[in-house]
């Protein structure tokens, strides 16, 4: 089935990434050439979507937006139409997503956290759209997490084998430690959801760091057996803590040398 919405959030504090967002947004954080943002946009592009919805923080969302729109649009995303919606309170990930409902409305949509990065040229959302029976399901990206990980990721419980890179799934626990995981298949950062995920959120209640967490939604699709997995084959570039924005930038620029 064909997306044509992809909402980004892009709201948090990124408190990992201080002092340099103290006031640059994270996802105004160069990598190499662009923004990180602008990578997850392209990404979305690749995959057939058609409008980006970036949820951003009331100081400094207007900078993320204009990146989009100063000078007309970016030679990479003419046919992408690119739109701010605020969240005024950081109150966590599952809210940030349900800031954008109302732009989404009846339509199922990809939504990629941008501080992981897939390779220009790697389209995994495409792979997802596919696994999600024509919208009937919600499609989690997968990758099998080391020990150190498995306390830092959303991490899921399986119902199925692994089929042709595709699972179905139960349920999904908010950075479970690794004595603790129910599988070693963390939630990396892309996410196919059915628009039934906004009336999930609407009732979900704050959770792990009383924040609205959008673990707790997945969760609850799971538990409604709407829920699918698609174990990627390539790795996500984390540019959300010093270390990886060094490592992703070295993998990154070596691909533009
Ligand atoms: P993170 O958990 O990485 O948090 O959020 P963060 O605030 O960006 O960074 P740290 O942990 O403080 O360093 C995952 C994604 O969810 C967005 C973030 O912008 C990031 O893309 N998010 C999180 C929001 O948009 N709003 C929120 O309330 C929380």
């Amino acid at each position: 089935m064909s997306i044509d919405v992809a909402v980004i959030p892009a709201a948090g504090r990124g408190t990992r990434m201080r002092p340099a967002t103290r006031v640059v947004p994270k996802a105004l954080i160069t990598v190499v050439d662009r923004p990180q943002i602008q990578y997850s946009v392209e990404e979305a592009a690749r995959a057939g979507a058609k409008e980006a919805i970036i949820v951003v923080d009331l100081d400094a969302g207007h900078l993320v937006a204009q990146h989009f729109s100063l000078e007309g649009p970016l030679p990479t995303l003419e046919d992408m139409v690119v739109r701010p919606v605020v969240q005024e309170e950081a109150l966590g990930l599952g809210h940030a997503v349900n800031e954008a409902a109302h732009m989404v409305g009846d339509r199922s949509f990809f939504c990629l956290l941008s501080d992981n990065i897939v390779r220009p040229g790697e389209d995994v959302l495409s792979e997802m759209a596919v696994g999600s029976d024509d919208g009937s399901v919600s499609v989690m990206c997968l990758r099998e997490l080391t020990d150190e990980f498995l306390s830092k990721y959303g991490v899921v419980v399986p119902s199925s084998d692994v089929n042709d890179g595709y699972l179905d799934l139960a349920g999904a626990v908010e950075k479970p430690g690794a004595k603790d995981a129910p599988s070693r298949l963390g939630l990396v950062g892309r996410y196919l959801f059915t628009p039934e995920v906004f009336s999930i959120l609407d009732k979900t209640v704050p959770g792990v760091g009383g924040e609205i967490q959008l673990t707790d939604a997945i969760n609850a699709l799971g538990a409604a057996g709407r829920l699918r997995g698609y174990v990627a084959e390539t790795d996500l570039l984390d540019v959300g803590t010093p270390a990886g924005l060094v490592e992703a930038t070295v993998a990154l620029g070596a691909d533009l040398s």
